[in-house]
């Protein structure tokens, strides 16, 4: 870490344009607190509207060779070890917006990881691009996906020689982590760039005990979510170039993409959380995950001695698909109990407040920043969790159910693109099944899409989504919530 990083050029202009009151003869209309509703400004606070200024204001994004919205990028860069990190005001979404437009300048084939995000799959969308997909490990025991490996991504660019990148997904929802390395030099071999979705890793360049970062094991263009677990406000995120990308993937592609996706107002609380986020990882973050890891060895102890309870942990580390396992995630194995994790979500909120990140029929996720000093919230989840274990009782005969795996995922007729924007009509869910899927069904948790638009469908899918719903679940991407009719690609 050098001395540059223990500064905020971004945020320190925008407080000294706040602290000079200027005339704002400029948007937004609340004008830093005196226009805004009195609920607003009580919530919020003055000094935070006060700092909500439009991209281009003079002496923070203008005015000067780097600006200081520049020098906030390059810092970010270097804390994270990229040739250049573009800050992102719509999410890590942004960043897989942008990934995809920025490949389909090279062609119009790539190969992605089949339990991509959603956002990933709109980029497809987007972009255009024709997917090969490349299927995760499927862990036999638990059901969840995990990453790719190096094996099934070689043959999926074996059979795609046409691709212009390959695209996974690493850490998962569930802290599975992929051996980089190796796929980056398979995607290498083939001459392609390994793009990364690390929107689950950002805080993995902070710390040596945490399995490596994409851009140390060499991925070329790495999307983070900030805001997940670094902890930048909600919607923050970075896209992060690898050194190695030159020949492969273009910068000034990256920048194209990145402006076509993002507002021309972007946020200047955003981008100033990103610039604070960055400077509080860098300088601190090795010592705030040491307490953080440290907390979640005791609390996942704790939650084993549970009757019927277990967790999620680095027992998962050498499964096909898991290279290594993130700690910052805490998954409870529920099987043993005798009530589902839905049912066990809202007994926890009634017991004990706890709001967690994700829960499904056999596993709860709670998340862990890396700023949470003391961690009172961890003993706080093993209270309650105690409390509803006694509720609920052991299931004897649960432990050894599966997690429910989706059902494998439907042959893909045609692009997402041409399934989105083409011809197409609602049908009955109930007289679905066979059709093209015009449209994404991704039942959260945890949102990877079990139809694409593009992909037929299949009674089995139909049925398992319906399942989620009635299970206390929800689908994303569906035009009707409740699945009572599917948009399906029209057919002549
Ligand atoms: C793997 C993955 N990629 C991308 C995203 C999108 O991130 P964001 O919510 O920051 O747009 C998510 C969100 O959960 C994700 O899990």
């Amino acid at each position: 870490m050098t001395a540059r990083q223990e500064q905020t050029p971004y945020l320190d202009a925008l407080c000294d344009y706040a602290r000079r009151k200027p005339a704002r003869l400029h948007v937004p209309g609340h004008k830093g607190g005196p226009g805004a509703d009195r609920g607003l400004l009580e919530a919020f606070g003055e000094r935070a509207l006060s700092l909500d200024i439009p991209a281009l204001t003079y002496g923070v994004d203008v005015g000067m060779e780097p600006s200081p919205f520049e020098q906030a990028q390059l810092l970010a860069a270097e804390a994270w070890g990229a040739k250049r990190a573009w800050f992102l005001i719509n999410g890590a979404s942004q960043g897989n917006l942008a990934a995809g437009l920025a490949l389909a300048h090279r062609g119009s084939e790539v190969v992605v990881q089949r339990n991509a995000h959603s956002s990933t799959i709109d980029s497809l969308v987007l972009s255009g691009l024709r997917p090969t997909f490349a299927a995760p490990e499927v862990d036999p025991e638990l059901g969840i996906a995990h990453c790719l490996t190096e094996e099934t991504l070689a043959r999926a660019l074996d059979d795609t020689p046409g691709a212009v990148g390959a695209w996974v997904t690493s850490p998962t929802y569930f802290g599975a982590v992929a051996d980089i390395r190796s796929l980056v030099e398979v995607a290498h071999a083939h001459g392609v760039p390994l793009i990364v979705d690390e929107a689950w890793g950002a805080h993995m360049a902070f710390h040596e005990g945490l399995p490596e970062h994409a851009l140390a094991a060499g991925a070329d263009l790495v999307i983070s979510s900030t805001h997940k677990i670094v902890g930048s406000l909600t919607q923050s995120a970075m896209l992060h170039l690898g050194h190695g990308a030159g020949e492969v993937i273009g910068e000034d592609t990256v920048d194209r993409a990145v402006t076509l996706t993002e507002s021309t107002s972007p946020s200047s609380l955003l981008a100033g959380s990103l610039d604070a986020a960055r400077r509080q990882a860098a300088v601190h973050g090795r010592e705030l995950l040491t307490n953080t890891m440290a907390a979640l060895v005791l609390a996942r102890a704790e939650i084993q001695a549970i009757d019927g309870l277990d967790v999620l942990d680095d027992r998962l580390t050498g499964r096909p698909g898991v290279f290594a396992y993130d700690p910052l995630r805490l998954a409870v194995d529920v099987r043993g109990v005798g009530a589902s994790g839905y049912e066990l979500a809202p007994m926890l909120r009634e017991i004990g407040d706890i709001n967690l990140e994700l829960y499904g029929q056999n596993v709860l996720v709670a998340v862990f920043g890396m700023g949470e000093r003391g961690l009172p919230e961890a003993s706080r989840l093993v209270a309650a969790l105690r409390t509803a274990a006694e509720w609920v009782g052991p299931d004897l005969g649960g432990g050894q159910a599966s997690f429910a795996a989706p059902p494998p995922w439907g042959e893909l007729a045609m692009t997402p693109r041409e399934a989105y924007l083409g011809p197409q009509e609602v049908v009955p869910a109930s007289q679905a099944a066979g059709r093209i899927a015009a449209e994404s069904l991704a039942t959260y948790p945890p949102g990877i899409p079990n139809v694409l638009p593009g992909e037929r469908l299949s009674a089995e899918t139909l049925a398992y989504v319906q399942s989620t719903l009635e299970l206390g679940g929800s689908v994303r991407g569906a035009s009707d919530r409740l699945l009572r009719t599917v948009r399906v690609v029209l057919e002549h």
